[in-house]
């Protein structure tokens, strides 16, 4: 039988990490949401109707509200949510994010009891532990998107400065997914050399740099929304190497107790990614330095989530979002035809 992967979002993100996915022809795709009726139908029988020139065999189908067909998903990616703008950090998100994150994972949880979850919705690892905590899933089967996205900006960078292929860079980013996430150099690889012996220390900070506000600058270019092409692939990877139980070793905000000396917190670390999730916690040396910018990077996570914490979910009250309309309301069970029939 087929795997299933619902992607919960059918905005840029989603609807394009659910295009990715499809090309890889090892599961059935569910696109769920959008802003009116009909739009992931439409984007779903969009994507159908290229599998033809791409030559897969993925069956897909949108809905708008309809949950039901989250039943018996293997995994689930969260994307939805509103969006930066230019001016605003991921941070501004967070009451808005947490409603809508808590309302979909309490009803994805219920229907898929044994899916893995990718959460992509920011700020990230805030929602990871909203995901954690509402659906009640072990920790292996949550786990945040950025440490490869973030890890695939940075290597982009270093192949611009050192004009070479982005297929030579091995590069490592940890931490949280924002401005303090900790770039490592010291791991990162050009053909198997230390990047550290092919650049400056000033090139490289300004890499690092670069990296770390690699959301910023492309919230700023575009103005209206933030990334998509790259998110969408770094959700791919992650997807493939759970579907083919590849063991990849890749960075991703997972739970910590005690690993890397954080406890109880969504960090990037990196992780061995397989059909169970995260298969194995990878732990790796660290400099004082590089620990001292890994805590100061766990610590700004730890900060929001005790904002997350106390922020009432139910109420509409001052931490309310008080845009209802932004938090998904779910169909009563119906016998619906999608834009493509599944068998
Ligand atoms: C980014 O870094 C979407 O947070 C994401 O672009």
């Amino acid at each position: 039988m087929r795997k299933k992967v619902t992607f919960i979002g059918a905005g840029h993100v989603g609807a394009t990490a659910a295009m990715r996915v499809a090309e890889l022809d090892l599961a059935d795709i569910i696109l769920i949401g959008g802003i009116h009726e009909g739009m992931s139908a439409g984007k779903a029988l969009d994507m159908a109707e290229a599998s033809p020139m791409e030559k897969h065999h993925s069956r897909i189908a949108g809905y708008t509200n309809d949950y039901w067909d989250v039943e018996g998903s293997d995994i689930i990616v969260i994307s939805s949510g509103v969006a930066r703008r230019p001016g605003m950090s991921r941070n501004d998100l967070l009451s808005t994010n947490k409603e809508i994150v808590r309302v979909i994972v309490e009803k994805a949880a219920e229907l898929a009891p044994e899916a893995i979850v990718i959460m992509v919705t920011n700020p990230l690892d805030a929602m990871c532990h909203v995901a954690l905590e509402v659906s009640g899933f072990p920790k292996h089967r949550v786990i945040g998107m950025a440490g490869v996205l973030d890890s695939a900006r940075f290597a982009t960078f270093i192949a611009m400065e050192l004009k070479v292929s982005v297929e030579n860079i091995c590069a490592f980013v940890l931490g949280g997914h924002g401005d303090t996430m900790v770039p490592l150099p010291r791991y990162t690889c050009v053909a198997g050399v230390p990047v550290t012996e092919l650049m400056s220390t000033q090139q490289l900070e300004a890499i690092v740099d670069r990296t770390r506000n690699g959301g910023s600058e492309i919230v700023g270019l575009l103005k209206t929304g933030s990334a998509y092409y790259a998110p969408a692939c770094a959700v791919k990877e992650m997807v493939e190497a759970i579907l083919k139980d590849k063991r990849k070793i890749m960075p991703c905000s997972v739970y910590l107790e005690g690993e890397y000396g954080i406890n109880g917190l969504f960090v990037g670390v990196p992780v061995k990614l397989g059909c169970r999730g995260v298969e194995e916690i990878v732990q790796v040396g660290l400099t004082e330095q590089e620990q001292e910018d890994l805590e100061k990077s766990a610590d700004s996570v730890r900060k929001m989530v005790n904002v997350l914490n106390g922020i009432n979910l139910r109420s509409t009250g001052k931490h309310g979002t008080g845009k209802k309309k932004e938090v998904p309301v779910f169909k009563e069970k119906t016998k619906k035809t999608s834009a493509v029939l599944r068998g």
